[in-house]
C-alpha cells in the first residue's frame, strides 16, 4: 500500500469512530490516508476493512451486507468479516489468497480504536487505557468534528492553555490575570504531561453553572494536560475546596489524522462531583462546543498559513511552549523512525 509522505505516525491506535456510530450499516471513514469501512457483526463485535474491492477501485461501503458477509456493489464479489474474498459470481472458486485488508479494532468506552500501522504491531501496544470514559462514577458527553489542520498543530494547541486569555476569556476565573508557569513537565520517550495550580478565586459563571457550587466562595484549581499517545490527548481541571476536590472535569481528545492536513477530532467531556447536577451534561457540552468552534477556527487558519509558507520557517518558542515543543519532537521522532531515517 503506498501512502503519501505523512506528518503523523502510522504505528498507533487511533479513534476511528464512536461506538454509537457503528451499527448494521457501513460507516466509511478516512483514517491515516486510508479509506476504511466499519460495521457491526451479528455477535456485536466490530469489523474494519479497507474500503476497496480487490477487483476494481470501488468502495465496499457502496455495496450491501448479507449477514456478516460484504457484497461489492459493482460485480458482487463477496468478502467475509476478516476480508477474505469468499465468492466471485462469475466463476466457481475465488482467486486463492485474495483479500481486502482487515484492521485490528478495539471498542473501549465510547471509542472504537483502529490500528493503522504495521500488521502485527498492535499486539505490542494496546490502545491507551481510559477508565474515566468507562463509568466508575464518571459521566461523559461527546461530539465529533473534522478539522482542516494537522495532528501536530492540534497537540501543540491543547498543550498550551495560555491562549485561554485571548481566545476564551469567559472561561478564566475572576481575578486571574495570568496562568502560573507550568510546575512540572514530565517527559518520557513517548508521552508528555504537565501540571499547574491556580490561586484561589471565585467561580467563573460557567463553573458556577456546571458545578452546583456556591459562587460566593473561592476555590483553587489544578489543571493538567497530557499528550498520552499521538491519538489521545487528556486534560483535567479540578475545582478544589478546603476538603479537597469538589468537581473533576476531564477533556479527552481523540485525534485521528485523516491526512497530513486534516484531523478527525473526537471530543469527550467527563465529570464527577457530589454537587454536580445529573443534568450538567447539556451545559458542559454547550460550553466546550463553543470553545471547540473557536479552537477550530484558529487551527485551520494556522494550517492555511503553514500551507502558504513556500519554505518551512522556524517560529520562536516561549516558556509556555515547553510541553508543546516536547510533543512535537516525540511526533517527529516517531515519523522519522517509521521512515527509517
Ligand atoms: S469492483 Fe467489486 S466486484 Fe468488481
Amino acid at each position: 500500500m503506498n501512502h503519501p509522505v505523512s506528518t503523523y505516525p502510522r504505528d498507533c491506535w487511533y479513534v476511528a469512530a464512536t461506538s454509537d456510530e457503528v451499527g448494521d450499516g457501513f460507516l466509511a471513514r478516512r483514517v491515516a490516508d486510508t479509506s476504511v469501512v466499519l460495521f457491526r457483526l451479528s455477535d456485536g463485535s466490530i469489523a474494519a476493512l479497507e474500503d476497496r474491492c480487490v477487483h476494481r477501485p470501488y468502495p465496499l461501503s457502496a455495496g450491501h451486507r448479507e449477514g456478516d458477509l460484504v457484497v461489492c456493489g459493482y460485480h458482487g464479489c463477496t468478502y467475509d468479516a476478516t476480508g477474505r474474498l469468499v465468492h466471485v459470481p462469475s466463476q466457481e472458486n475465488p482467486p486463492s489468497g485474495a483479500r481486502a485488508r482487515a484492521f485490528p479494532v478495539v471498542e473501549r468506552g465510547p471509542f472504537v480504536w483502529l490500528w493503522t500501522g504495521t500488521p502485527g504491531g498492535e499486539r505490542l501496544r494496546p490502545p491507551p487505557s481510559t477508565p474515566w470514559l468507562e463509568g466508575d462514577g464518571w459521566s461523559s458527553v461527546g461530539e465529533r468534528r473534522d478539522v482542516a489542520a494537522g495532528l501536530v498543530l492540534l497537540h501543540e494547541h491543547y498543550l498550551d492553555l495560555t491562549n485561554v486569555f485571548a481566545m476564551h476569556a469567559e472561561m478564566v476565573p475572576p481575578g486571574i490575570e495570568a496562568l502560573p508557569p507550568l510546575e512540572e513537565v514530565e517527559v518520557s520517550e513517548v508521552a508528555v504531561a504537565y501540571r499547574r495550580e491556580l490561586p484561589k478565586a471565585p467561580l467563573a459563571p460557567w463553573e458556577a453553572q456546571v458545578s452546583g457550587l456556591d459562587s460566593v466562595d473561592s476555590f483553587g484549581r489544578v489543571e493538567t494536560g497530557a499528550f498520552v499517545t499521538p491519538g489521545l490527548h487528556k486534560q483535567t481541571y479540578t475545582i478544589t475546596g478546603p476538603d479537597g476536590p469538589e468537581v473533576e472535569l476531564v477533556r479527552t481528545h481523540g485525534f485521528t489524522p485523516a491526512s497530513s492536513g486534516t484531523t478527525h477530532v473526537f471530543l469527550q467531556i467527563s465529570w464527577r462531583g457530589a454537587s454536580v447536577s445529573p443534568d450538567a451534561g447539556a451545559g458542559l457540552a454547550a460550553v466546550f462546543h463553543e470553545m471547540a468552534d473557536r479552537d477550530t477556527a484558529v487551527l485551520e487558519t494556522m494550517q492555511r498559513c503553514l500551507d502558504e509558507d513556500a519554505t518551512p520557517r522556524r517560529y520562536v518558542s516561549v516558556k509556555a511552549d515547553r510541553a508543546a515543543v516536547r510533543a512535537r519532537r516525540i511526533l517527529a521522532a516517531m515519523v522519522e523512525g517509521e521512515r527509517g531515517l
